[in-house]
């Protein structure tokens, strides 16, 4: 694989000289000879085809950049993730593609809120550099929060996050494929460094997350190497008083306990337990990031932008060009 990539690299460098070779040739014949302004004319042709080719060539070598390291000995990071249609949705998956791209063994399975895959999301994809599976499922309509709505009140992404369970429970081995499972908002901030850590996971492994729950961390407490409660402000006696961010899964313990998955209905904040429950025991979790002291992701959530001067506009009918995807 790496002698195919310093292969491709020598050939893009060779062609990328020859290019600029016959490019300078041609831009400085002008200057030693006289030509008529037919051959002149077929001068500019082949100079503007030439350009064109250097400009594709630059695109490809930036793509073979782009793609990250693979490394068969690593088991895979499966990051389910659901995603859904609002103004912000392209900048934040813009904004966690850059940083997917440096792990290595990443499979990014993208699951929309929606009746069907939208073409955002599905050009998107294909042109981000990451492995990935794309889903979709519409959350039920009596479970779909309003726009009124405190965010709260109903959870968010839960059938999402069954459906990509699902895939891995019909496209994955569990004697052959090794992984890690995560469940990624697509709102949070992730620390490469998490990666790393979150792929020793044997069973299931947990750590701090950033300001979340009103407060600037919560954590799981450790003592002797064992989590025996809670730092969190709201009801720490939940059996995972956890963040979705703050846990990661061995791909193996999922296939194996094909009934766990997340609870629709389910009371706030026991979304995490819904799931942990069916795998897991507090004592048996193992604690990453320094003993769960290093927060590595951050529950960040993006401002909704406002669409005072967008809203005038349309009702002046005068809506903004919606071939511009934002
Ligand atoms: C917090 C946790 O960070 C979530 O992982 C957890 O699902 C949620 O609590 C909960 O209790 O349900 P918060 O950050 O407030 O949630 O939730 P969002 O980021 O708004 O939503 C979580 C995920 O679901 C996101 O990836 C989001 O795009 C997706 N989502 C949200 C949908 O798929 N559909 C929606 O209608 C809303
Ligand atoms: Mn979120």
């Amino acid at each position: 694989m790496a002698r195919l990539l310093s292969l491709k690299k020598l050939l893009l460098v060779y062609f990328v000289m020859s290019t600029g070779a016959l490019l300078w040739l041609i831009l400085n014949f002008g200057l030693f000879c006289h030509t008529s302004s037919k051959e002149e004319e077929t001068l500019l042709t082949k100079t503007r085809e030439l350009r064109h080719w250097e400009e594709r060539l630059r695109r490809r070598e930036r793509d073979l950049q782009k793609k990250p390291q693979q490394d068969a000995s690593l088991p895979t990071i499966y990051a389910i993730m659901p995603t859904h249609t609002r103004h912000v949705q392209k900048a934040e998956l813009t904004r966690l593609a850059q940083t997917f791209l440096h792990v290595k063994n990443f499979h990014w399975i993208l699951v929309e809120d929606s009746h069907s895959r939208t073409d955002l999301v599905t050009s998107f994809l294909a042109s981000c550099g990451i492995k990935y599976t794309h889903l979709n499922i519409k959350t039920p309509e009596d479970y779909q929060l309003k726009e009124t709505d405190p965010n709260w009140l109903k959870p968010r992404g839960v059938e999402q996050r069954n459906v990509g369970l699902q895939w891995l429970r019909e496209h994955l081995d569990e004697d052959s494929d090794k992984g890690v499972v995560y469940f990624a908002d697509d709102d949070n901030t992730y620390s490469l460094q998490l990666f790393d850590e979150m792929r020793q996971t044997r069973g299931v492994s947990v750590w701090p997350v950033g300001l979340v729950g009103g407060m600037r961390f919560e954590r799981p407490v450790v003592e002797h190497g064992r989590v025996v409660r809670w730092y969190t402000y709201w009801r720490p006696e939940r059996p995972f008083a956890i963040d979705m961010a703050g846990f990661a899964v061995n791909l193996q313990l999922i296939l194996e306990n094909p009934q766990a998955k997340f609870e629709l209905r389910v009371r706030r904040g026991y979304l995490e337990s819904s799931l942990l429950e069916h795998l897991i025991t507090m004592d048996e979790l193992e604690p990453l990031a320094d003993n769960c002291t290093k927060v590595l992701v951050w529950h960040t959530r993006t401002e909704k932008p406002k669409m005072k001067q967008e809203n005038q506009l349309i009702q002046l009918g005068r809506p903004s060009d919606p071939r511009i995807e934002v």
